[in-house]
């Protein structure tokens, strides 16, 4: 066996390790994500601190008590709730991943002003929680804050304090460390490092176990990939939640990314304000910046889980200088904007070839439902004959030989549009569409 350490590479976004560096992950493909990391594996055998239990036996199922289900319990915020799949299981470990700046604390702080908890201030001052606290006009009494930067402090808090906590926040997974690896008895790297953020988890996780209380793990993500990424520890954890939005808006999105106890289909739309994130119902979200008709402008109801959104696509179509004309999409899936730039070239006449072509989405939506294919095609088509589209909804899925196809809760989607008063724009071709403009 060779002794020491042996160095390894390890993707800050996947968290795949390899033996060589490259630029590029070949494993998710994400460039200049790979970081050096001297491994201990090798010291394994020496200086393991818990050996495997030589006598452990298997279980009969019939004799485990399921508890966990049943105690499941909501939070009070109820787009949280649904986006958990009605509520916090105990003992769960949920990563609560987003931008820096997005609004992670401010939720969280509004979670333990309503349930009570222990707050792990790793970034922030008990001061500044406190801050937070008043800000938020939440009741103090509520939270308990341990203000650290270590594992072993967090473990030993919880080995010597009496008071059974239903959750605890650890704002958050960057900014804890630990000294010495359960596994190896050795150091674990770096600050901020990939096998130190596993092991804090790990960690986490028994504390979670354990105490049977659910633990909430932020994570920031970083695209730079300067701090180890939260996707290395998504396999982890029970539940992932990533915190969205345009940060120069006040719309924010949660979406279940992986939910072991629930779906992942719900999202939960909050809105940031002076006093924190206010939940926001359907028929509530009007993500519609201006009531005018706008040239290059198309708005369309999406569906996020089972629920409508009335959401307004811009696109800018023009001349292009360049022998690679320019396509850019924001808020939408990249080869899916490709696909529709090419219909509206082919069945709309529309010669893109020497255009640039820009399309966003407003309030920082991600859009993921076909069903907005319609309004995208018109925005573009609207901005290119430089005329607007009118105040119609425009909703269907678009084929590549320009069929619009039904989409399913049109139902819903119409009665979203009322509610918003405005119609679903009645067109089942391309060339209906193309006549609604020019008239
Ligand atoms: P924060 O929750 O600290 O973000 P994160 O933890 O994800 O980094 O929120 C940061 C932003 O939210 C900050 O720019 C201030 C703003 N904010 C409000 O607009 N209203 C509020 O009530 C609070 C507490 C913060
Ligand atoms: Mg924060």
């Amino acid at each position: 066996m060779r002794r020491g350490a042996e160095t390894i590479f390890v993707c800050n976004n996947c968290g795949n390790e390899f033996s060589k560096w490259a630029g590029q992950c070949s494993a998710c493909g994400e460039w200049n994500t790979l970081r050096e990391i001297k491994s201990q594996k090798n010291l394994k055998s020496k200086s393991l601190k818990i050996g495997p239990n030589k006598n452990v036996e298997a279980i009969n199922l019939s004799k485990i008590k399921i508890t966990q289900e049943s105690g499941r319990w909501q939070t009070g915020i109820g787009e949280l709730d649904r986006v958990l799949g009605a509520g916090i299981v105990p003992g769960s470990v949920i990563l609560f991943a987003g931008e820096p700046g997005i609004g992670k604390s401010t939720l969280l702080t509004q979670l333990i002003g309503k349930s009570g908890g222990l707050y792990v201030a790793g970034e922030e001052s008990a001061e500044q929680v406190a801050l937070r606290v008043d800000r938020l006009k939440l009741d103090p009494r509520n939270f308990e804050v341990l203000e650290t930067n270590a594992i072993e402090e967090v473990e030993s808090f919880f080995a010597r304090t009496q008071k059974v906590f239903k959750i605890a926040v650890v704002d958050s997974i960057q900014t804890i460390t630990a000294e010495i690896s359960q596994f190896t008895g050795t150091g674990v790297g770096n600050f901020g490092s990939v096998n130190q953020i596993r092991e804090v988890t790990y960690r986490l996780i028994q504390l979670a176990k354990g105490k049977k209380m659910a633990v909430i793990i932020v994570g920031h993500v970083t695209k730079e990939g300067e701090i180890a990424g939260p996707k290395i520890l998504e396999h982890m954890v029970d539940t992932v939640l990533y915190f969205e939005g345009d940060k120069s808006g006040e719309l924010r999105i949660l979406r279940a990314n992986k939910n072991r106890f629930g779906s992942t289909e719900e999202v939960g739309v909050f809105k940031m304000g002076e006093k924190g994130l206010t939940e926001m119902g359907s028929g509530e979200i009007d993500l519609i910046t201006s009531k005018v008709d706008k040239i290059g402008s198309a708005v369309t109801v999406v569906m996020e889980g089972s629920r409508p959104m009335m959401v307004e696509i811009q696109a800018l179509v023009t001349e292009s200088f360049s022998a690679m004309p320019k396509r850019v999409f924001l808020g939408i899936d990249y080869n899916r904007g490709q696909l529709l730039a090419a219909v509206v070239q082919k069945t709309m006449g529309v010669p893109l070839y020497k255009c640039d072509v820009f399309v966003s989405v407003t309030g920082g939506v991600r859009l993921l439902d076909t069903a907005s294919d319609l309004a995208v095609v018109a925005a573009i088509y609207s901005s290119y004959k430089e005329k607007p589209m009118g105040s119609k909804v425009y909703v269907g899925e678009v084929s590549l030989l320009g069929e619009i196809r039904r989409v399913r809760q049109m139902e819903r989607r119409q009665k979203e549009a009322r509610a918003m008063g405005r119609e679903v724009a009645t067109i089942y071709s391309i060339r209906e569409l193309t006549k609604s403009i020019t008239n």
